[in-house]
């Protein structure tokens, strides 16, 4: 049986109580980013191994006509809703050619942290005078009911990054479905997947040879250390990423390179690691293209348009309602 987290903790600390209690151990990549995750996030961003990023801004940079037209498609105007828009450096280029192109359209990113949003909303503002730009603070799935019965104009929501491969397959399905539950039959919904390709690419992307990656893991035990007192060495963890081809996911972990006991003060606890014992990271799931159409179908949605980069690396996928 697992420890009941008693009702005073932090859901921070009742998940990293829950996942260390558990076997296998994890943790949740979901907590990587603090100030320093968020930067080393950008860091990785920046890595030629990792190609999610600019295979991305590829498809933004060479088929921004089509993706204007897939989703104005006729409609009156568009509002555009971006839920965690990270730097929002991707989504500029869309902006830059949609405003040259004088399309009728809002731009609202939707963020739980109110900096991130401002952040955001500032440098729109500078780059992107005349962006009509209504920053949303707060979980997603309200701001988005709150906006369902609005001014009628079709929303398109967009998921990008591959977000979405750091959520098990359920966990995808209930997302997928909760955003349908807050569209209207005209809204769209724009996803980035990162694709199935040669195993060796996807480790490299995950394993990167100046450490950034692994850094990148190691930083979540120097937080739980911060934020819940805790007396993890991470010198004594190591990072290993793998990927599975017959369920095209990458994951990481990271192992105890020793024997050792750990202490966390918040949760009034140690906890035990085996010297080479793992503990569950991250998942990066990478999809088919039958993946894409079960998933979508499973969903409540339907693929309307799909933009590929020239390597079949990576897609932007417009799906709608059914
Ligand atoms: C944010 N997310 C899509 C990244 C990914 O590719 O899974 C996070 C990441 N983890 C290691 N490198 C990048």
């Amino acid at each position: 049986m697992q420890p009941s987290p008693t009702p005073e903790l932090s859901q921070f600390a009742a998940d990293v109580l829950a996942g260390l209690s558990a076997t296998p151990k994890r943790l949740s990549s979901r907590y990587f980013y603090d100030d320093e995750g968020s930067r080393l996030f950008m860091e990785i961003m920046k890595l030629p191994e990792y190609y999610p990023t600019q295979a991305e801004l590829k498809i933004f940079e060479d088929q921004s006509d089509d993706i204007l037209a897939a989703f104005s498609d006729n409609a009156e105007g568009i509002d555009l809703i971006e839920l965690g828009a990270g730097d929002g450096a991707k989504t500029a280029v869309l902006i830059e050619h949609f405003l040259a192109e004088d399309l009728d359209f809002t731009y609202s990113p939707i963020d739980i942290s109110q900096e991130a949003n401002a952040a955001l909303e500032a440098r729109f503002r500078e780059k992107f005078p005349s962006l009509e730009i209504r920053p949303h603070t707060g979980d997603y799935f309200q701001v988005l009911d709150s906006l369902k019965n609005g001014n009628g104009r079709r929303k398109v929501l967009m998921f990008l990054g591959s977000n979405i491969g750091n959520f098990l397959r359920e966990k995808a399905v209930d997302f997928f479905r909760s955003l349908r539950l807050v569209m209207n039959p005209n809204d769209r919904l724009f996803i980035g997947f990162d694709m199935q390709k040669d195993p060796r690419v996807i480790v490299a992307a995950y394993d990167d040879p100046q450490g950034v990656t692994a850094a990148f893991n190691l930083n979540l035990l120097t937080r739980i250390n911060r934020e819940l007192g805790a007396d993890f060495d991470p010198a004594k963890f190591s990072h290993y990423a793998q990927y599975r081809p017959v369920e095209c996911a990458a994951r990481s972990f990271l192992i105890s390179r020793e024997k050792q006991t750990v202490h966390i003060e918040a949760l009034g606890r140690s906890f035990d690691f085996e010297q080479w014992e793992p503990i569950f990271m991250e998942i990066s799931q990478k999809y088919t293209h039958a993946m894409l159409e079960e998933l979508s179908s499973e969903s409540g949605f339907t693929i309307e348009a799909e933009f590929l980069n020239d390597e079949d690396f990576y897609i932007d996928s417009l799906w709608r309602p059914v």
